[in-house]
């Protein structure tokens, strides 16, 4: 098995150095909420590709970048040069300085650049992935929002979750307005958190409790209000608190150690079963299964 904490050491780094470097819209808060939701999701066994929509520089997408283990890929999607794609002018991604810092903060990661707006992209095969997580910060009209969260919907892993930048923004009204039309429209996405300036859905209701109680569990100073009527769903509040800061890190370290934890104890409880007398009497019936598979 290889190290864990060594698999998520480029996280840590990024959230603690790299990212103060790296121009975009993202609070240091909510990119280790992020963080923390990306590595339970490996602690709970939930394996997959994730995504952006939008990625500008790279500030967020570095993140998920650097929380990939090794057989997962990170799919970044943006117009970058193609201005006539980008509505609204909702940033101006730059392909030439996204890749400098891919190379600079996130050489090991496994990555697929998709030069498309998101409106071209369900019909070019996109709608055949599946991811665990997924951040739409693209173009933030309605349209674009209201198809960027049913594509969502239609690639997230059970299990996976969605991050909504802008949700509340008085200059992005498009957002607000394209999850109502998206929510309308029939979506099944559930909202279950609003931390600093993202909305966070996942797949469907059980998701979102174990998300909630997450949330609660990896940030119980940053929690302001609970069941919040949104939508007909209720949310969590949570805002910037300086112990989660990049400063301190100290949330995510205690997430990280907990993680080589779990893993080495996993590790052990396979150890013993391998020594056991019920794993060596199995062994035939699995070397049958291992070879049905092949
Ligand atoms: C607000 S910025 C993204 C910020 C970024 N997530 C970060 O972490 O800093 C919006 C990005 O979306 C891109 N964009 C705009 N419209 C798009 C569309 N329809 N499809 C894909 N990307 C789009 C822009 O080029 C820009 O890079």
């Amino acid at each position: 098995m290889s190290d864990p904490v060594g698999l998520f050491a480029g996280l840590a780094g990024y959230l603690e150095q790299g990212i103060s470097k790296v121009e975009g819209w993202l609070s240091p808060v909510t990119a280790s909420m992020i963080a923390h939701l990306l590595v339970g999701q490996s602690l709970h066994g939930l394996r997959g590709d994730v995504c952006e929509i939008g990625v500008h520089h790279g500030k967020l997408f570095l993140v998920l970048a650097c929380a990939t283990l090794p057989e997962e890929r990170a799919v970044a999607i943006d117009v970058f040069g193609d201005h006539d794609k980008n509505l609204d002018c909702s940033g101006a991604g730059d392909r030439g300085i996204f890749e400098a810092h891919l190379a600079a903060y996130a050489p090991g990661a496994e990555v697929e650049i998709i030069q498309r707006s998101s409106l071209e992209l369900a019909k070019s095969g996109f709608l055949d992935r599946r991811f665990r997580l997924i951040s739409i910060d693209g173009g933030h009209t309605e349209a674009v929002v209201a198809n960027d969260l049913r594509l969502a919907e239609r690639t997230l892993l059970a299990g996976g979750i969605a991050a909504l930048d802008d949700i509340l923004s008085y200059d992005w009204t498009g957002v607000l307005s394209g999850l109502v039309s998206y929510l309308a429209g029939g979506g099944t996405l559930v909202p279950f958190a609003l931390v600093p300036n993202k909305l966070l859905l996942s797949t469907d209701t059980a998701v979102a409790e174990r998300g909630r109680a997450a949330m609660l569990h990896g940030f119980p100073l940053a929690a302001s209000k609970r069941n919040l009527e949104f939508l007909g769903g209720r949310v969590d509040s949570y805002w910037e608190h300086p112990y989660y800061s990049r400063e301190s890190s100290a949330g995510l370290r205690l997430q990280i150690e907990d993680l080589h934890r779990q893993l080495a104890s996993a590790q052990s409880e396979a150890e013993r079963l391998r020594a056991s007398a019920s794993w060596r009497l199995t062994a035939p019936l699995r070397r049958v299964a291992a070879l049905t598979r092949r």
